[in-house]
């Protein structure tokens, strides 16, 4: 937990911050899940002049801008330096191991490891809800918008509502511990800032009463650890129509996830990756299988793993004490 964090002194410090799912299929840019598996490592130096530098950008994506202000935990740093009247600067390093463009939270891994890395050289303590603003200035680089579906799961870990972001109003959900998620990511990019372009401005009054049901109901299901109600929440009736047709495959693979068991399938984020929640890992193994056979069908090479939704968020996993 950040709020636990000792204050004072570190010098440079890595972050470990991990995959997440966007939206979750009910809640359209105010809901998202913590993963368990790839992340990205950010690593913060303190610089005694009142800069933010990126020093680099390794691992599975390198093609990112170098100029802070384009750069997601560039901008985050910028931010919190700005708006915390920081003394001195940061040099930040960032190794990616959530691929770009997935669907998978990357560029709001790198704004949270960032600024999670950047708050534990700083003296004092910060909580996730202090250092949340930041990060979604980062992530609004990437994205064109302020969303904080996968932000603040990244930052405070587990199943998170976003009430509102001025000032953040965060919510945890309890999230049965039999369910697993399945994430099956076809070998395409495809960037949040397309996926939402197909987006229409406005949605109808009943198709919105209709998912506010759906949500409302699969965040009961959740506390009541129901899972015939998070089977027949967990649907989105708004977003999805308007992206299926840019994963080649989508129904297909839709189709065969819920046919093997799955309590509901869709896209993570903007896509391309699916997810489908599932009862224990017999019924994850099955989705999963069944989910690559179809998207082989349309010979789209996929990348698979099976992930509960773990309670801890971005963590310290390396300090240096200039003490
Ligand atoms: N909620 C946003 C979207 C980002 O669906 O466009 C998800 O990663």
């Amino acid at each position: 937990m950040i709020d636990d964090e000792p204050g004072g002194g570190s010098q440079e410090t890595t972050v470990f911050a991990p995959a997440s799912m966007g939206n979750v299929a009910v809640g359209y840019d105010v809901l998202g899940g913590a993963l368990s598996g790839p992340g990205d490592h950010v690593t913060v130096r303190r610089l005694s002049d009142p800069t933010v530098r990126i020093e680099s950008i390794t691992g599975r994506v390198t093609d990112l801008p170098t100029a802070p202000a384009d750069n997601t935990a560039g901008a985050a740093l910028m931010s919190l330096r700005e708006e915390s009247a920081v003394e001195g600067g940061f040099e930040v390093s960032i190794e990616k191991g959530i691929p770009l463009g997935s669907g998978l939270g990357g560029s709001a891994a790198s704004a949270v490891g960032a600024v999670v890395a950047a708050a534990a050289t700083l003296s004092g303590t910060w909580s996730g809800r202090e250092l949340l603003p930041h990060a979604l200035a980062g992530e609004a680089v990437a994205s064109g918008d302020r969303h904080p579906d996968n932000v603040a799961p990244c930052l405070l870990g587990g199943l998170v509502l976003t009430r509102e972001m001025d000032p953040p109003d965060v919510v945890s959900i309890p999230v049965p511990s039999r369910i697993r998620c399945v994430l099956v990511r076809p070998d395409r990019v495809l960037t949040t800032r397309e996926a939402r372009a197909c987006l229409p401005e406005m949605v109808s009054l009943s198709d919105s009463v209709r998912q506010t049901a759906h949500l409302g109901a699969f965040v009961a299901g959740c506390y009541r650890d129901d899972l015939a109600l998070i089977g027949r929440a967990l649907r989105d009736l708004i977003v999805e129509p308007h992206r299926a047709d840019l994963v080649p495959g989508f129904s297909d693979v839709q189709d065969a996830a819920m046919e093997a068991g799955a309590l509901g399938c869709s896209l993570s984020g903007a896509g391309p990756t699916l997810f489908a929640w599932c009862e224990g890992a017999g019924d994850a193994n099955a989705v999963r299988d069944a989910m690559t056979t179809a998207f082989s069908r349309h010979d789209v090479p996929t990348e698979t793993w099976i992930s509960d939704i773990p309670s801890q968020g971005a963590r310290v996993v390396e300090s240096s004490i200039a003490e």
